[in-house]
């Protein structure tokens, strides 16, 4: 049964935390579980399945709180899935994360080696989230989740973090985070973007038509497949102090250092696009969600506003490739969820701390290698496509040990030199996050 163009998503299908906006501020949790027994592996599914919420659900507790869950191809291994089932799924998310270290960037201080136990291992096999407007309801879905697991001997809690969302949106280099997001086709959500059509759902939920107008590969069974979503988390040090001290010593004053923060963004910290205030700050703008995210940057290719190196602007370029035949950006886009972790570096220290903080980055996609995989390494870590192969992402890219940064101006450029690595990979992990049928399907495994 193959759905037509534009089909209807089952919404009813669909983990809540695959599509859904969250709640700001919020709370949340991410727990890493290791199964050593397939056959308590399958009671938590079958136990866990009653907590968990389609993207349809709107009742006032659901809106408010709620878990999600996925997968990493060790845990549907640790399952008991099928060897054919398992040789489906791409091969990306068969070898995980830490074996695309090399491809992602993820060298030095940022490789497997040096991530944060159990991040990256074969011992990861279960990834639950929790999200929810307050701590409250936070603890209470989390023990809700607990108590499904907490008599089954051999599942066991590897690893957790607890995250946030201030209420300005702010993450830990100072800029209000989580703008950026594709509007999709038949998500039920406000469509926010008049410069960007609605994707296509395929793009993001498995079993649907995707932007090339067919069905994006789906792992074996179709009741496996369907509905479901990958997702990529990675904990992602932020090196605030440092970054602080790099934008203090090339300006004149703050706010020359806040210009060349925003450059390096793409936005100003309220989150207000460059190309639509390129001249200073406006947190009217930043703040409203009908005009965020509604720029393109045709009006300014050479980047005088906001420069082609700009995180946000490399991250989706929106209509400066048009002329590109090569390059359709709408095949790599992606939902972003991501939250903070540790405290913030108060406001004006340049001394490092040595407080862990910064950002667990998520995305959630149909395709790993096209969207995420292709963003971070063709667009974030390489500058060839701007035209800078020498000059990787100034707030998270990886060319080298330091990079350089141009800013567009007349009558020269500016070039800012020496930029060390600001973001350190912890770990991660590429996770699958089935609709609610699979996971019936997946506990009933009788294998
Ligand atoms: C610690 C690491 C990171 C930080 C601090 C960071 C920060 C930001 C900020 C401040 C924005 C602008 C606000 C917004 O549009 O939401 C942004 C946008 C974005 N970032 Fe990141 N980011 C990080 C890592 C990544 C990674 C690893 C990727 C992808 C592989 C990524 C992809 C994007 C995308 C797609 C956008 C939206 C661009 C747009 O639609 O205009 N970011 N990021």
């Amino acid at each position: 049964m193959i759905p037509e163009t534009g089909a209807v998503l089952d919404l009813d299908d669909i983990q809540a935390g695959a599509l859904r906006e969250r709640p700001s501020p919020y709370v949340g949790r991410y727990l890493l579980l290791r199964l050593d027994d397939p056959v308590q592996g399958r009671e938590l599914v079958r136990r866990l399945h009653s907590l968990l919420v389609a993207a349809r659900d709107t009742a006032e507790s659901e809106a408010q709180a709620w878990l999600t869950v996925a997968f990493t191809y060790r845990g549907l291994e640790a399952l008991g899935v099928p060897q054919a089932s398992l040789d489906s799924f791409p091969r990306e998310f068969r070898e995980g994360m830490a074996a695309r270290a090399q491809e992602l960037g993820d060298v030095g201080d940022s490789s497997p080696s040096s991530w944060e136990p159990p991040l990256g291992t074969p011992d990861v096999h279960v990834a639950l989230s929790v999200l929810a407007s307050d701590q409250d309801r936070l603890d209470a879905v989390a023990e809700r989740a607990r108590a499904r697991y907490a008599d089954l001997t051999s599942v066991t809690v590897v690893w957790r973090q607890d995250c946030y969302q201030l209420p300005s949106g702010r993450t830990s280099f100072g800029f209000k985070d989580g703008i950026g997001n594709p509007d999709v086709e038949g998500s039920g959500l406000p469509d926010r973007n008049p410069t960007e059509p609605p994707l296509k759902a395929g793009e993001f939920i498995l079993g649907y038509p995707d932007e090339t107008g067919s069905l994006p590969p789906m792992p074996t069974p179709e009741v496996l497949g369907r509905n479901g979503t990958f997702l990529v988390f990675r904990k992602l040090h932020t090196k605030v102090a440092a970054y602080r001290s790099y934008l203090q010593e090339r300006a004149r004053d703050r706010e020359e250092q806040v210009l060349l923060g925003a450059k390096m963004v793409g936005r100003w910290p309220s989150g207000a696009p460059l190309v639509l205030a390129p001249d200073g700050d406006d947190p009217d703008l930043g703040a409203d969600p009908d005009r965020n995210n509604a720029f393109g940057y045709r009006d300014d290719l050479r980047g005088f506003k906001c420069p082609a190196g700009a995180h946000a602007r490399r991250a989706n370029p929106r209509d400066a490739l048009d002329h590109e035949m090569t390059v359709d950006v709408r095949l790599h886009r992606m939902i972003r969820r991501g939250t903070s972790y540790g405290p913030m570096l108060p406001e004006g220290v340049l001394e490092d701390d040595g407080v862990d903080r910064g950002i667990i980055f998520v995305f959630a996609g149909a395709h790993l290698k096209r969207q995420f995989e292709f963003v971070k390494t063709q667009w974030l870590n390489d500058g060839i496509f701007i035209g800078a192969p020498q000059e990787s992402d100034p707030l998270v890219g990886s060319a080298g040990p330091t990079t350089s940064f141009t800013i567009p101006r007349t009558p020269i450029r500016r070039r800012l030199r020496d930029l060390p690595p600001f973001v350190v990979t912890r770990g991660g992990e590429y996770c699958f996050a089935p609709g609610l049928r699979a996971l019936q399907w997946l506990g009933d495994l009788d294998t």
